[in-house]
């Protein structure tokens, strides 16, 4: 079984490439499941459910999220209608939405889980002992387990993927929109990245306009982010190959398209 997964969607120019290159990667590697990381989707800042809804159309069977979930107030109308999107499994205990859900593809059945890391973000709860309980739960009905870990520490997320090595099928982590270089298999068959990347501009700065950010550093003032509009786009995903019988990936393969590293079908 092969699974796509795109990293971080920020903006209209991340939807833009999605929309454009999806097909292509589809027809190029045959993914059986594409998932896409959602939480910068509208304008940097969170998801509204036409573009939930545009992503599905488009071809992404699951939305993970993050930090962001709840930036777009129109989140809390539909989060719990929206079957495919899952935000961080360890927010706090009554928290909108869900954390795990169950894609089957014809009699393989996989678990997909979000978890949010705590070093340099909103306290929440234990994202590892998060991680024991849904994969617990998980093995009741499946031993494919997926893993979107929205974090800002490489430390923390090389903790999880080392403390989920055989117990889940894969860790990828997302939030800090800049591939690493890293990926590869743990030896008891846990695919690893510790950042698939960011999906949107290319000449910004992790898809904001340059300039406001620059500001930022040489001032300290406060300043308004927005999504760069202007210039180039970049995609930023993974292809991992899981083998359904022993619960392990056998291969994970980074994807970047830019003008840098163009696409060949
Ligand atoms: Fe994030």
């Amino acid at each position: 079984m092969r699974l796509l997964f795109i990293g971080d969607v920020v903006g209209s120019p991340g939807r833009n490439m999605v929309q454009e290159y999806l097909p292509k990667l589809k027809q190029k590697f045959q993914p059986q499941l594409t998932i896409l990381n959602g939480e910068n989707a509208a304008s940097g800042k969170g998801i509204t459910e036409d573009i939930y809804k545009r992503f599905l159309e488009w071809g992404a069977q699951a939305i993970t999220m993050g930090n962001h979930t709840w930036d777009k107030k129109e989140i809390f109308e539909f989060i719990d209608d929206a079957d495919y999107m899952i935000r961080p499994a360890n927010f706090p205990e009554g928290t909108p939405g869900k954390g795990l859900l169950f894609f089957k593809y014809n009699q393989t059945e996989i678990a997909i889980i979000n978890l949010q890391g705590r070093t340099f973000l909103p306290p929440i709860d234990d994202p590892f002992t998060k991680a024991d309980q849904l994969i617990e739960e998980a093995k009741k009905r499946t031993n494919l387990i997926f893993v979107d870990f929205h974090a800002e520490a490489t430390s923390e997320k090389q903790a999880l993927a080392w403390y989920l090595d055989g117990r889940v099928t894969a860790v990828v982590g997302t939030h800090t929109h800049t591939q690493t270089a890293d990926e590869r298999i743990l030896p008891k068959g846990t695919a690893y990245i510790t950042d698939v990347g960011m999906t949107g501009s290319y000449d910004g700065i992790l898809g904001t306009s340059k300039d406001p950010v620059i500001k930022k550093f040489l001032t300290s003032l406060p300043v308004r982010f927005e999504v760069e509009k202007q210039g180039r786009n970049q995609l930023n995903a993974v292809i991992i190959d899981l083998d359904p019988n022993s619960a392990t990936s056998k291969k994970i393969q980074r994807i970047l398209i830019n003008d840098d590293h163009p696409f060949f079908g």
